[in-house]
């Protein structure tokens, strides 16, 4: 792929590009506590895009996307949000650098691979990350990693009108082949934790049904979230984020909330006590416990965050009917995309067949799954 996309830089260009790539992530556990200053245990995987760019001495952004085989082109003094869906990503990065003392120059980019799109691995942050961290290598802005990954969160935020956490930019950027990292979304301190695991996998199964953060119900949730932390502060003056508040709290005033905030609240709480907990098993070794906080977090976004959907949960229980899986949930925004399961190596090939059958039993439709590697985050090409 990285040739391929050399060779159209070339073709269409006629000059010699540097070549990035930015990868997907996976979720281990932690999901939608990002943006309410929780913890997070993402991981960059070997679903990637790749950056053929080069500066082209004019004052034009021109850009060819290699999966859709369509151009655009833009004067670099008038960016802004275009019709053309793909291409908010990218300038929703260059009006990121626009607003710094570091100018991009107008530049050229062949850009593409085989991240699947709306399937929950965070397409979009491999692609704003990509091209952050691209942009500061070919105009030498010497940038700090963490400093990327905020404009690319601020991309996210303004260009494609989702109001995400940090989590997915940071893991396209921060990742580390082998590892997982526990980022605390308040502090910004991370931990890495070593994902070397000879007997298990780590497998996605995707349902296919597109999800679509931007519909409301991912900004909806936030709003949820921030009238629970507003109406606990009146008691807790200390709770600035549900990061603050705990289960007791919540209980001790649940008939003050709206029903359905609650829910939300006590989810988010739960979740962010299962990370810890989580990363206690992990250094334990204890994966069937790791296992086990996979199938409670799934029961929280299901019945209590209530963003699953029904081809999420049935993948979900018959997993549960395998024994050659220690856990699984969904994973991501929701309403769609993957199941992220924990499998035995010795039974991978089983557990996928019988997967696939299962899913095309249910509902008609052929079941995607994808073996995750663990790999480092945004780089140079190799
Ligand atoms: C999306 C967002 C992330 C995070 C997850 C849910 O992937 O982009 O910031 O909130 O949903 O955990």
């Amino acid at each position: 792929m990285i040739n391929e996309i050399k060779e159209k830089f070339q073709e269409l260009f006629e000059q010699e590009p540097i070549v990035v790539r930015s990868p997907g992530r996976v979720n281990l556990i932690g999901e939608h506590t990002d943006y309410n200053e929780g913890f997070v245990l993402p991981a960059a995987i070997n679903k990637e895009i790749f950056f053929a760019i080069a500066p082209n001495q004019s004052n034009t952004f021109r850009a060819y996307s290699f999966n859709l085989n369509e151009s655009v082109e833009f004067d670099l003094d008038t960016i802004k949000p275009s019709d053309t869906d793909w291409a908010n990503y990218l300038l929703g990065v260059i009006a990121q650098f626009q607003k710094t003392e570091h100018q991009v120059q107008g530049f050229d980019l062949v850009f593409g691979g085989n991240v699947p799109i709306g399937a929950g691995l965070s397409s979009s942050a491999a692609v704003e990350c990509g091209l952050a961290f691209g942009l500061n290598e070919l105009f030498g802005f010497g940038l700090d990693k963490f400093t990327l990954v905020q404009m690319a969160q601020k991309a996210e935020h303004e260009y494609a009108g989702v109001m995400c956490g940090i989590m997915d930019q940071f893991a396209s950027m921060f990742g580390q082949r082998n590892h997982a990292i526990k980022l605390d979304c308040r502090s910004l301190e991370y931990t890495y934790y070593n994902l070397a695991m000879e007997e298990y996998r780590i497998v996605l199964c995707d349902t296919q049904v597109k999800h679509s953060l931007a519909s409301s119900a991912y900004n909806t949730r936030r709003q949820e979230c921030e009238t629970g932390v507003a109406l606990l502060k009146k008691h807790y003056p200390e709770v600035n984020s549900l990061r603050d508040a705990t289960l007791d709290m919540l209980a001790k005033h649940q008939q003050e909330f709206d029903p359905t905030v609650y829910k939300r609240c006590v989810y988010v709480v739960s979740e962010n006590n299962r990370v810890e907990a989580a990363c206690a098993d992990l250094e334990k070794g204890d994966m069937a416990a790791f296992g086990e906080r996979m199938y409670a977090s799934h029961a929280g976004l299901q019945h209590d965050y209530e963003v699953s959907c029904p081809e999420l949960d049935y993948l979900v229980e018959q997993a549960k009917k395998s024994s050659a899986v220690l856990g699984a949930r969904m994973m991501g925004g929701g309403f769609g995309g993957c199941t992220i399961n924990l499998v035995r190596v010795d039974a991978l090939d089983a557990f996928v067949k019988q997967m696939e059958d299962a899913y095309t039993q249910e509902f008609g439709v052929t079941l995607k799954t994808y073996v995750a590697e663990i790999v480092d985050g945004s780089s140079f090409a190799a």
